[in-house]
């Protein structure tokens, strides 16, 4: 009798999640862990949308970053001529930031714990949408007050190109093409780490059409 053939990667990943994967130290990818929510956080991603458009904030320097930047949750990441910094405010509106989408913070807690971060409780989401041709330069997430609280990011929509470094500037940065539903959490002795996305190739997402949608939860406060 023919020996039954082993599964291979891409049979596994259809009977549940892949293992997490360390790519760093304390950093994980969880490939597909929001899958299985990705359309409740679409809805969230758009209704988040509607009440805080999304909008291309100025660095320090006076220069307007790629991608199009809006928050939820108590707190809201901004930069502007006065830096980079929370607020409780959406500075377009003079509105406070809309509420975290229970379906977000949901996630975000059982993808950290899945890592190994037990009790993350995030007070901020970052929602980052990308066009193509947007992408992220190389920074550290660094406006945190609790940095003993891990980041989780989610992304969506079209993939890109994720780079994940060192403590400094010129160490060499790790690769991950980020798909759809793919979940990274890194923290602990990677917490400030730098980071960024090379530009979003041209592509179209069933739903989301030409857009990549990058959620980061933070503890800020
Ligand atoms: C970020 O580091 O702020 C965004 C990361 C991403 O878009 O994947
Ligand atoms: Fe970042």
């Amino acid at each position: 009798m023919p020996a039954r053939p082993l599964a291979d990667v891409q049979t596994l990943s259809l009977f549940g999640p892949e293992a997490p994967r360390a790519f760093g130290p304390g950093a994980v990818l969880l490939r597909g862990f929001a899958t299985p929510t990705s359309d409740a956080l679409m809805d969230a991603v758009e209704a988040v949308a509607a009440a805080a458009p999304p909008r291309r904030m100025s660095t320090p320097g006076g220069k307007p970053m790629s991608a199009a930047i809006t928050c939820c949750g108590a707190v809201g990441w901004v930069t502007d001529r006065k830096g980079y910094r929370y607020t409780d405010r959406d500075p377009s509106s003079g509105r406070p930031w809309p509420p975290m989408p229970a379906s977000f913070a949901d996630v975000a807690s059982r993808a950290a714990a899945h890592a190994g971060y037990v009790d993350f409780t995030p007070d901020a989401c970052l929602v980052n949408h990308y066009a193509p041709g947007a992408r992220m330069t190389l920074h550290r997430d660094e406006d945190e007050e609790d940095l003993d609280q891990p980041i989780v990011s989610i992304s969506l929509g079209l993939p890109a190109t994720f780079l994940f470094g060192g403590p400094t500037r010129r160490d060499r940065a790790v690769r991950l093409l980020l798909t759809h539903g793919d979940v990274v959490v890194w923290g602990g002795p990677s917490r400030l780490f730098y980071h960024g996305v090379l530009p979003v190739p041209e592509g179209r997402h069933p739903r989301l059409g030409p857009l990549r949608v990058n959620l980061t939860f933070r503890k800020a406060r």
